[in-house]
This record gives structure tokens, sequence and C-alpha cells, in this order.
């Protein structure tokens, strides 16, 4: 789909980019890693031709991009830049609806877009709409320039460090956010980052570059298991066996736990906690609200007056995450054993420490 050969850009004596030669296949996320100054951006300007290599050759879908119109191509990219370059005079709907304009597009089929996109990165289209930038929270506007980028619905999508100026928080839910819109339109995708937590858990291949050079281009599990030199090595740091977990969903790991309703009768609870020390508490809509000790039962007149409420949203992990998140979630709570719950915090299972040593030691290469 995109293929670099021999591609060399100099400004002056400064070899930005150097005899890069690299494919990425079509619906894959390539991701480019590496310090700062390393070349990244450039190459993504050159994918883009914003600007010219200095030498060797770039084809997108077979043709060499030097022989296409600049706006043709870039009719087939969508790119989002890092600092997201919304225009703070015109509308979210506004910003999104600038390249559909420039490419003629009926009014409604433009309306009907720009909901569709809104709602695909997750942000009610109604409340949004008519909002300026300067009114959004920084997840909210890199979650923008996301969807304007996907406008024209492009078969590449050219990404600079696209939820770099968030907090971690909002820095997670972007990410499984972009998993789950991957999943469905699988764009080929160039993402650059510097953040390597985030090249493993997003990419199907990563490029990590070093002063203009490719260093090694492999799958996420490859780079972990067989870094190619010293550079990436330390790229890396010391904690591989952890970051393998970021590549591993919990869903195989879960196991099925037993729960009881709030309503339920004290000897209810007792028999289902006849085998464990504690048990799981839902709601009637089988929302897990909390968990009940097994000598708390005792005393207790009802499962109301016994049950330990929880905040859900702290302790529990939800069905899509990764091992690696499970893990710091027990880890920052301090419980070897947490529930897991689907999107709307209805309990299916629990993961343990035990699940993911065992998950670790597997997966060793
Ligand atoms: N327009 C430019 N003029 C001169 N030097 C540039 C220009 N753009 C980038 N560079 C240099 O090229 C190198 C690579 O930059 P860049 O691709 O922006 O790195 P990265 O995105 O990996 O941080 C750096 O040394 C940078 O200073
Ligand atoms: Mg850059």
């Amino acid at each position: 789909m995109i293929r670099l050969e021999g591609v060399t850009k100099l400004y002056g004596t400064v070899k930005a980019v150097e005899n890069l030669s690299i494919n990425i296949n079509g619906g894959e996320v390539c991701v480019l890693i590496g310090p700062s100054g390393c070349g990244k951006t450039t190459t993504l300007r050159m994918i883009n031709h914003l600007i010219g290599p200095t030498s060797g050759q770039i084809f997108v879908n077979g043709q060499d991009i030097s022989q296409v119109r600049p706006e043709r191509l870039r009719q087939s990219i969508g790119y989002a830049i890092q600092s997201v370059g919304l225009f703070p005079h015109m509308t979210v709907g506004v910003n999104i609806s600038v390249v559909p304009e420039l490419l003629h597009w009926e009014k409604e089929r433009i309306a009907r877009r720009v909901e569709e996109l809104l709602a695909l990165v997750g942000l009610e289209p109604r409340e949004y709409i008519g909002k300026y930038p300067n009114q959004l929270s920084g997840g909210e506007a890199q979650r923008i320039g996301v969807a304007r980028a996907l406008s024209a619905d492009p078969p590449i999508l050219l990404m600079d460090e696209p939820f770099g100026a968030v907090d971690p928080l909002t820095r997670e839910r972007l990410q499984v956010q972009f998993i789950d819109i991957q999943k469905k339109l699988k764009k080929t995708v160039i993402l650059v980052t510097h953040d390597l937590d985030e090249a493993i858990r997003l990419a199907d291949r990563i490029a990590i570059m070093a002063s203009g050079r490719l260093v090694q281009y492999d799958t996420p599990e490859a780079i972990l298991s067989k870094p190619a030199d010293k550079f990436v090595h330390d790229f890396i740091g010391t904690d591989r066996a952890l970051k393998r977990l970021s590549r591993i969903g919990i869903e195989n790991f879960a196991k099925a736990t037993p729960s009881i309703g709030l309503d339920a009768s004290i000897e209810e609870a007792q028999s289902v906690c006849k085998r464990c020390r504690w048990v799981w508490v839902v709601d009637k809509d089988k929302r897990l609200i909390g968990w009940i000790d097994k000598t708390s039962l005792d005393e207790a007149a009802s499962v109301v007056e016994a049950v330990v409420t929880i905040d859900r949203d702290a302790i529990a992990i939800t069905s899509g995450a990764t091992l690696k998140e499970a893990l710091s979630r027990m880890l920052s709570q301090g419980l070897n054993n947490i529930p897991v719950v689907d999107n709307r915090g209805r309990i299916t299972g629990e993961i343990t420490l035990g699940d993911i040593e065992a998950a670790t030691k597997e997966t060793e290469v």
C-alpha cells in the first residue's frame, strides 16, 4: 500500500531521513517511533507530499507519488497532526466539513458524515457540532482532529502523535477507542509516537528510527523478544515481560465468578459463599455494585446490610482491556483479584494475579 525506497531528506547538511526503505501493508497500523529529531515527522510529511525527498522514491498504491498531483494524493490520505490544528474560529461541525466541502460534496451528505464521525469518535453529535475548539478539552479536541482526518473516508491515515497532548487516563481511553475504530475501518495507518507503550498497544508493526535511519521494523512481539541491536534493546528498557502483557487481552484469562443480587436472602448468600470467602453483589440490572465477606453474613440481617459497595470504575476492568491494564489496576488498588465487567457495568467474570503470572510464563520466549 505504501512503499518507501531509499528515501533521503537533507536539510543543508542535516540528514533528517537517511536511506529509508519500508513497506506498509494495506489495513495495517505501522507505528513510527524513535527519539525526538529522528525523522518521524519528516517521513510523514514526505508521504503526504508536503515536502519532497532529496532522493529515493515513495509509492502509494503502486504509484510513484512524485508523478501524482499532491491534491489528488491527499484525497486518499487523512492527516492528523500533534497540535490537532483545528481552526479556532470555526465550529466543530465546520472543522470536520472542510475537506468534504473542498470536494464539493452535497450539503446533506456532509451533514450526515459529520454526525457519523462524531458518533464514531464517541462524541454526542448534537452536543458537539456547534462548539468552538476553545470549548473542548484536550482529549475532545484530539478526537475531533481524528474525525476531521477521516472526513473524506481516505484509505490511508497519517497520525503525528495524535494522543500526545492529553493526560495518561484520557490517552488510554483514546487508544482503546482508536483500536475499536480501526477494527471497524481497517485503514492503512502510519502513526507517530515517542511512547513505547502506545506503540506496542496499537501497532501491527513498529518501525524504530534513530538519527534518520530505520533500525528495526517488525511486529511488537518480535521487537520485544528479539531487539535488533543495543540501541533497540536500550530503547525498549528492562521490563519487556511486562510490556508484552499489553499485547494480550484479558478475555482468555478471565474466569466465571459467582455473584448474587442485592435482593437475595441471607441463606442464598450463605450458600453461594460456601466455597469462597466472599462474593460479588450486583443490582437488578446485573451491574456490579460491591461484594460481601462471608463472615459478615453471620451478623447481618440482609444482603443490603452486609454489602461493601465499591467504586466500579476504579476497581473493575472492562472486557476489552489488556493483562497489563488488569495488572496495574491490581497494583494500584492493592487487590489480587479484580472483577471484569462489560461496557454497561455488568459483571462477566474476574481475573487474578495468578492468572497474570501464568500468562507471563506462557508467553516467555
Ligand atoms: N524545515 C526544516 N528545516 C531544517 N531542519 C529541519 C526541518 N524539519 C526538520 N528538520 C530537522 O530534521 C530532523 C528530523 O526532524 P523531524 O522529522 O521533525 O523529527 P521527529 O518528528 O522525529 O522529532 C531534525 O534534526 C530537525 O531539526
Ligand atoms: Mg515530530
